[in-house]
């Protein structure tokens, strides 16, 4: 552990023995490690159990009788999260004993334990009169202490149940913690790289990206989120914020009610049916109206279409910033249209807590309202079990973390989400018979930036680097030759200070730092050269409007590849980069993320080929940054590709560097000719697509076989050029060949027109079953009435 991060960590363990002695928090029973609700205090002293107290009782039984019995303060108090207290806090116990806050959102240090989580929960249960449990809420995006690969590099594995395994471990260390409810999984829809949360989603097909919500959703909740390893999970950020102008973060949207339908909303609606009890309002303005007053897409698609029976919590102060998104002229007026919109609870900011006591009384925001929003809270923290346990065994999180089973699941999802680009003359994976290996590159050694964006609570100490992996994994004669040649961004400047991590300055690249990697190369056999960009570089506000190597790394590679050596390039980040040159001269490049704590060893498991690369893009890769938004599942236009007026630009190409789907493995595969069951199809039918595939080459590999569709014309709205709708992950042996069938029904024939009604239209279908989005012949069916 480093000294800083040691610091923090004394300072976390010193405020919370403080606590113990002295605190304002010390109140009800002072076990921390009760397990479950100290008895049947009663509360009301009225006497008896009430409904809403009985664990027998059915919740929605139990949430009208609370409700019942709630003030109108009491009411409001359920609808506001506040930041994590300080546990000098004196004027905020006060607030919680009169029951003014209903949820915490962990921003520091203090919640690594549940002991400060304890201790409110037990002011709230026990010192306030209805005894309503506080639910506390968390980041874990993709991991707790055990984190995984960025979600973007796990969506590349192609395999959902990858995010129901990792988020299964996520929800456990979580829950050890003291978390109840994590803000994940974050399913936006992201087409264009400068925007830095591409990091934190599926990618830009819609149909994966279900899949992928839906896995998320049961990797956190599991069967019954009130089990005490599981959590509440929280689709964000709805609806459209990754369609932010420009790729600036928080930046205005324009999306059609198609667009939204077709590409936007999949995802959440699929995490919606896969039992989500939350969803999170989005910061960015929607085509005429801020996400977080958006009642279309708050109440008439959410509530009335999808009949969801959760919650919504807005963004950080997204309510008040409906202020200086110029559509409430005060807090009031803010929170009006925010809960009536259908934002249930505030996150951080007060226009609630401040203003809605006044406006129920005066009639301007309807009681009704009001009480349903705090039925939504309530039943949540009824269905997650709070009130019957609303503490966390202080204990637990001890053993929980970091458990065998969670790195080994962190070192295979490394593996997994590894996308193989190039592989000149079969470079990799690294020959047994080379002597002398370089591993040069910023990111050689860096332990840190593995984690990646979204990892509060890794520890520096837990993560392996590459250039560690690859010692450990090097037979004894093997020498390994380790160069950092540049600094990541070499500007000098201090990267953000990102949660347990300590501040880090960049060191800028020396003299001589180029020149020494060099002759390193020129020494060895086989060089690898890691390059990328910093990790705070990627997530909330990380918005980029160049998509090339920072700093010095371009000139790096160049000096490297003047070598006239092949050259194997890592890629560490958290987006498409554009990256021709590199595509051109080095020999292969694996592109590896931000791969989490074990990425060094996953990464150096495929290099020597004891893992395959069975990873593929689900985002396009541009070749310039003037090319975004680039996406495969784009429409048609008038001239596509035929003639003089094409559409083309005048500097450089149409094409993207690598499609979405697109990825190599340490063999080839034939792809047979498509067969059709029949050349057409009933409506309400069936069709049957199905080839077959051979492992070409001599080593065993995995491919993934892609069915594509396409509706040639659709009346409701064009359909994209393909769309995908199937796909299958195979192990294939040298030699070995499989059949691949696919069977296609409506469900991947329609699309919504723009009133959101599901139309599934006779006509002309083509259909490809390929190795990418840009590979493949099709064949042609059509649907009969
Ligand atoms: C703002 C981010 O947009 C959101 O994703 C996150 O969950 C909240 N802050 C809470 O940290």
């Amino acid at each position: 552990m480093k000294f800083a991060t040691l610091l923090i960590y004394m300072f976390a363990a010193s405020v919370a023995t403080a606590a113990d002695t002295n605190s304002i928090y010390r109140g009800g029973p002072s076990s921390p490690s009760a397990t479950t609700r100290q008895g049947w205090i009663d509360l009301d002293k009225n006497g008896r159990k009430d409904i809403y107290e009985d664990p027998s009782q059915p919740v929605a039984k139990r949430v009208d009788d609370l409700l019942k019995r709630m003030t109108l303060a009491e009411k409001i108090g359920q609808l506001w999260q506040s930041a994590m207290a300080k546990d000098s806090d004196r004027k905020l116990a006060e607030k919680l004993k009169a029951g003014g806050v209903s949820s915490f959102l962990d921003g520091s240090a203090l919640i690594e334990t549940p002991v400060m989580r304890n201790k409110l929960q037990h002011i709230a249960v026990e010192q306030s009169r209805l005894g309503i449990p506080l639910i506390f809420g968390h980041d874990s995006i993709h991991g707790f202490r055990t984190v995984f690969p960025i979600p973007l590099a796990q969506a590349c594995a192609w395999e959902p149940e990858l995010f129901e395994r990792t988020q299964t471990i996520s929800a456990r260390e979580s829950a050890a913690a003291g978390i109840d409810w994590v803000f994940s999984p974050m399913v936006d829809l992201a087409r264009d790289p400068r925007w830095g949360r591409i990091a934190e989603g599926f990618g830009e097909d819609p149909w994966l990206g279900a899949l992928d919500a839906a896995a998320s959703v049961r990797g956190f909740q599991g069967t019954n989120c009130a089990d005490t390893n599981r959590v509440v999970a929280c689709l964000k950020h709805y609806v459209g914020y990754g369609a932010a102008e420009g790729g600036r973060d928080y930046n205005t949207t324009e999306i059609s009610e198609f667009t939204l339908r077709n590409y936007y909303l999949p995802q959440f609606k699929a995490g919606v049916d896969a039992g989500a009890w939350t969803l999170m309002s989005a910061f960015n303005e929607l085509s005429g109206m801020p996400a977080s007053a958006n009642r279309h897409t708050l109440t008439e698609i959410l509530r009335n279409e999808w009949k969801f029976p959760g919650f919504v919590v807005s963004d950080w102060e997204s309510v008040s910033e409906l202020i200086d998104h110029g559509v409430a002229a005060d807090n009031a007026e803010a929170a009006r249209l925010g809960l009536t919109a259908g934002v249930d609870m505030e996150m951080v900011s007060t226009t609630y807590a401040d203003t809605l006591k006044q406006q129920v009384e005066q009639g301007t925001v309807p009681k009704k309202v009001l009480d349903e929003a705090v039925r939504r809270v309530l039943t949540v923290k009824f269905e997650k079990g709070l009130f019957d346990h609303p503490f966390t065994d202080g204990n637990a999180f001890k053993t929980a973390l970091l458990q065998p089973d969670a790195i080994d699941l962190a070192r295979e999802a490394a593996a997994k989400s590894c996308v193989l680009l190039k592989n000149e003359n079969s470079v990799l994976p690294l020959s047994p018979h080379a002597k002398k290996l370089a591993l040069i590159g910023p990111f050689a050694e860096d332990a840190e930036e593995m984690a990646g964006p979204w990892s509060s609570r890794a520890h520096t100490n837990d993560i392996v680097s590459l250039a560690d992996a690859v010692r450990a994994q090097l037979p004894f004669d093997f020498q390994l030759v380790v160069a950092r040649g540049c600094s990541i961004i070499d500007s000098g400047k201090i990267r953000r200070h990102l949660e347990s991590f300590s501040p880090i300055k960049e060191i800028p690249t020396g003299t001589n730092e180029i020149a020494r990697a060099v002759e390193a190369a020129q020494s060895a056999d086989e060089i690898i050269l890691t390059l990328g960009e910093p990790r705070d570089w990627s997530g909330e506000d990380a918005s980029r409007s160049d998509l090339g190597l920072p700093g010095r790394q371009m000139e790096l590679f160049n000096a490297i590849v003047a070598t006239g050596k092949p050259v194997i390039v890592v890629l560490f980040n958290g987006r498409p980069l554009a990256i021709p040159q590199i595509q051109k001269k080095a020999a292969a490049i694996l592109e590896a993320w931000f791969p989490g704590i074990q990425g060094g060893n996953g990464v150096a498991e495929v290099l020597f080929g004891v893992a395959d690369p069975a990873g593929r893009l689900t985002t396009t890769f541009p070749r310039s940054v003037g090319q975004v938004p680039m996406y495969y599942n784009h429409l048609n236009t008038g001239r596509p590709g035929i003639g003089e007026y094409k559409g083309n630009y005048a500097d450089g190409p149409n094409d993207p560097l690598y499609p979405f789907g697109f990825g190599l493995a340490y063999t080839t595969f034939g792809f047979g000719k498509v067969q059709l069951a029949a050349p057409t199809m009933k409506l309400g039918g069936t069709i049957t697509a199905s080839l077959q595939l051979t492992n070409t080459g001599v080593r065993a590999g995995t491919e993934v076989a892609q069915l594509y569709l396409r509706d040639v014309a659709a009346s409701g709205g064009p359909r994209p050029v393909r769309e995908l709708k199937g796909f299958q992950k195979i192990l294939l042996q040298p030699g070995e060949s499989r059949d691949v069938s696919f069977t296609i029904s409506g469900n991947e024939l329609g699309y919504y027109d723009v009133k959101g009604n599901w139309l599934v239209e006779p006509g002309k279908f083509q259909l490809w079953i390929a190795k990418d989005s840009a590979s493949g012949e099709p064949v042609e069916f059509e649907l009969k009435k």
